[in-house]
């Protein structure tokens, strides 16, 4: 499958700011400054459609976008879906929540435990750092309360093969899911099949 066409939507940090309908939604969150606007624009093949900067906690609130993917069923068939991606805001930046015990902000925590339409998160997590507490702290949250889960190991180029294979083990072992971690490169579109497949299977089967 690919992605045909991206655009944004809405910004929500409420629900009745959620664009209305029953269009089914795959949402990303991470670490801020994990690469998430980057792979977001990875996978649509959209630069600039999610801001990308270095300086970390840029995403601030619940961002839709449209998208439609396109899959070949034959030489001939083609099936086309459309789907929301969910842009989440960045957890763990020291300066948005200093005095605020909790991981993230309420409304994303009302967003991931309330939204029907919700059928998979995709959690990134950096490749060079997969050891930190606040990511585990975020995958425990997320188990506890069934959210179905994709692990994706981002900005994996600036690994060595040892590194990438000894922290990809280091996440099989400790974020346990149903199927593997998928390593991503946004700069080289590493992973982008494979995600691309398994958000196709969530949606379409
Ligand atoms: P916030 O929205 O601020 O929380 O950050 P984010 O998670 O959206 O990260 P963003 O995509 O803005 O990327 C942060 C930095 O990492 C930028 O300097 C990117 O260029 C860099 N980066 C992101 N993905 C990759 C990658 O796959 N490879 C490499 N080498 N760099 C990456
Ligand atoms: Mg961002």
């Amino acid at each position: 499958p690919r992605i045909i066409a991206s655009n944004y939507v809405a910004s929500a940090v409420r629900p009745d700011q959620y664009p209305e309908g029953d269009t089914v939604e795959v949402a990303f969150l991470g670490r801020s400054n994990v690469g998430k606007s980057s792979l977001i624009n990875s996978l649509c093949n959209h630069r600039g459609l999610a801001l990308v900067s270095g300086q970390p906690g840029k995403t601030k609130t619940i961002n839709f976008f449209t998208i439609t993917s396109k899959e070949d069923l034959s030489e001939t068939e083609e099936r086309r879906y459309e789907w929301f991606l969910v842009d989440l805001p960045g957890y763990g930046y020291a300066k948005t929540d200093k005095s605020n015990r909790n991981i993230w902000s309420s409304f994303i925590a009302d967003y991931i435990l309330n939204s029907e339409r919700l059928m998979l998160l995709c959690l990134l997590v950096d490749g060079r750092h997969p050891e930190l507490p606040i990511d585990q702290e975020a995958f425990n949250w997320l188990r506890q309360a069934g959210v179905p889960l994709q692990i994706v190991v981002t900005k994996i180029d600036k690994l060595n093969s040892k590194e990438r294979q000894q922290n990809m083990r280091f996440i099989k072992e400790n974020f346990p899911c149903e199927t593997p971690a998928i390593p991503y490169s946004s700069l080289k579109h590493t992973g982008r099949e494979l995600l691309l497949s398994r958000i196709n299977q969530v949606i379409v089967g």
